[in-house]
Formats: C-alpha cells, structure tokens, sequence
C-alpha cells in the first residue's frame, strides 16, 4: 500500500522500518505511525496542526459533539462500500484520528490514515491502541503527495482538510469514491452571532474536482444538521480554536467569547460524494 515519497517504489515492511528497494528507509516510530513527509518538500517539525490545536481539538471530540457526524459519515461510506469483501479506505487530513476510528468499525475495513501534523498522528495512533482498533494505521504525510499506489484505494475521505483532486483520482480504484466532509451554510452560526457584529452564513464549499464525476457536480450530498449545548467555557473555547475565526477575531470578540458560560450552536455539514471520471 505505502510507496516510498522519495522515489515512488514500493515500501515493505522490514523490522521496525519501512523500506523501498533503492534503500530509502523509514523508521516507524514507538507508537506505530511513520514519517513519510519529504523534509525537501515540508518542515516535519512546523507542517500542519500544532500540539494546541491538536489538544483542543482532541478534548472538543472526546466530549461527543461531533459522534453523530462521525456515525452518519460512517453510515454514508458503508452505502457506498456496501459489496466490497475488504474496503481500503484513506483518511486524508485525519487529525488525531477521531473519523478513522470510526470507520474502522466498517467490516473488514482496512484504514490508513494520513496527516501533515505529527502532532495530529501521534495522538491517532494512541487513540486506536485505547480503542483496541487493530485496522488502522497512520503516517505523517501530505495530501497533496500521498504516500500510496495508484489504484490502491476504495474510498477517499476527507473530513474538514485540503482537497488534492489529481492525488485522490491516482490512489482510488475505479470504481473508488470520495467523500468530502465540509461545513453547511449554518454551521456554528450562534456562535458567530455570538461574537461578531455582522454574522455571516458559510459559502458553501465549490470544488473544481475535475478529476471526478462533474456531470451533476456531485454524485450524491448529505446536509446534515443537529443542534448542541456547548456546555462549558473551555469547551467553547476549544471549539473555537477548531475554526478559521480564531484567526481572525478582535480582541472585543474574543472577549465576548470568553464571557459565554454555554451557548446552544447548529452543528452543519454537508457529505458530498464523488465518483471517479
Ligand atoms: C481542520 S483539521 C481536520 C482534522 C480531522 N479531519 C478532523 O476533522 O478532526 C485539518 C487537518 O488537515 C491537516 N493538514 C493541513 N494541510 C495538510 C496537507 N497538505 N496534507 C495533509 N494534512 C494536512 C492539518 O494538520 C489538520 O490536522
Ligand atoms: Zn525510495
């Protein structure tokens, strides 16, 4: 499954590395994932999330507010996997971890996991040894240069992460799917009514997925919404460090931020399915 990022050829497994046959080799590291990022391309040590967005968005997800995502996409790609003997399937972007461990309850499924942050796969791998999850496995990588075969894939997901067109069409089979987790128009809206003057709906996201099936757009969406108590300040706070606003708010939002004691929010996504070309 794993080709080395160096040269392309196949990796195998050897001991406590990964290796190709020109002798490029990986070390997996203690907990089980490996580094498959190229430092010609990225820094390892600065790539993706850092250590605090992955602890916030760790004690966001382990409070629960996003398992009736998690189960609805799990619901959707066994739909689309249904008939598969043993469906392969790429997390692409996974943070720590908290979608693939909920596709690998998909039967038979084999998971791979793959993140930019080495922060975000180490906490994935210890996430799956809790679970006592023996189908997944996790490297630091980028989805813009996945570290797998062409035609390798049945499913590619990507939940809230980059979207590389050209890479997901070379890793899926044929008959392969993508789908594509995103905010709904209304996601979070109280809470941004919250804290700006002038809230305003998500866009909804528009990909150019030339490599997909574009005749219709999509070949199916899934709106899903559901509303939520965040029921702490620390909660909110984590909540918020999850989204493109933590970036761009005044001191006065913030400060209205931190004055919120709960607030009930609308949780929105859309799944959108993607067929292959
Ligand atoms: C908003 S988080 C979503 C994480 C996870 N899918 C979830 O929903 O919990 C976006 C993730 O994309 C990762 N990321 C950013 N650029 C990336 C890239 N080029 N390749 C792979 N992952 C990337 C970040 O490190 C981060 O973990
Ligand atoms: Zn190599």
């Amino acid at each position: 499954m794993y080709i080395c990022p160096v040269c392309k050829d196949k990796l195998n497994r050897i001991e406590n590395s990964w290796r190709c046959p020109k002798g490029h080799s990986f070390d997996i590291a203690r907990k089980g994932h490996v580094n498959l990022l190229t430092t010609a391309k990225h820094n390892p040590k600065t790539a993706g999330d850092n250590a605090d967005m992955v602890k916030a968005r760790t004690e966001f997800l382990d409070k629960g507010y996003y398992r009736p995502l998690a189960e609805k996409l799990r619901e959707a790609a066994e739909d689309e996997l249904n008939g598969i003997a043993k469906p392969v399937i790429i997390d692409s972007g996974c943070g720590e971890g908290f979608y693939s461990s909920e596709l690998a309850k998909i039967k038979n499924s084999r998971i791979f996991g793959i993140d930019i942050s080495k922060h975000a796969v180490a906490h994935c791998m210890t996430r799956v040894h809790l679970a006592g999850l023996k189908n997944c496995e996790f490297a630091v990588a980028s989805s813009f240069d996945l570290p797998f075969a062409n035609n390798s894939a049945d499913a590619v997901i990507s939940v809230f992460a980059p979207v590389c067109d050209e890479e997901y069409a070379r890793v899926l089979k044929p008959d392969g799917v993508l789908i594509v987790v995103s905010p709904s128009p209304r996601h979070l809206f109280e809470l941004k009514a919250a804290v700006y003057d002038k809230p305003y709906k998500n866009k909804p996201n528009d990909y150019k997925l030339t490599k997909f099936y574009n005749g219709k757009d999509k070949r199916k969406e899934i709106v899903f919404e559901y509303k939520k108590l965040i029921s702490s300040p620390e909660d909110i706070q984590s909540l918020f460090m999850m989204t493109p606003y933590c970036f761009k708010t005044s001191e006065e939002g913030m400060a209205r931020l931190r004055a919120l004691e709960s607030i009930e929010v609308t949780c929105g996504f859309m799944i959108q399915v993607y067929s292959k070309c």
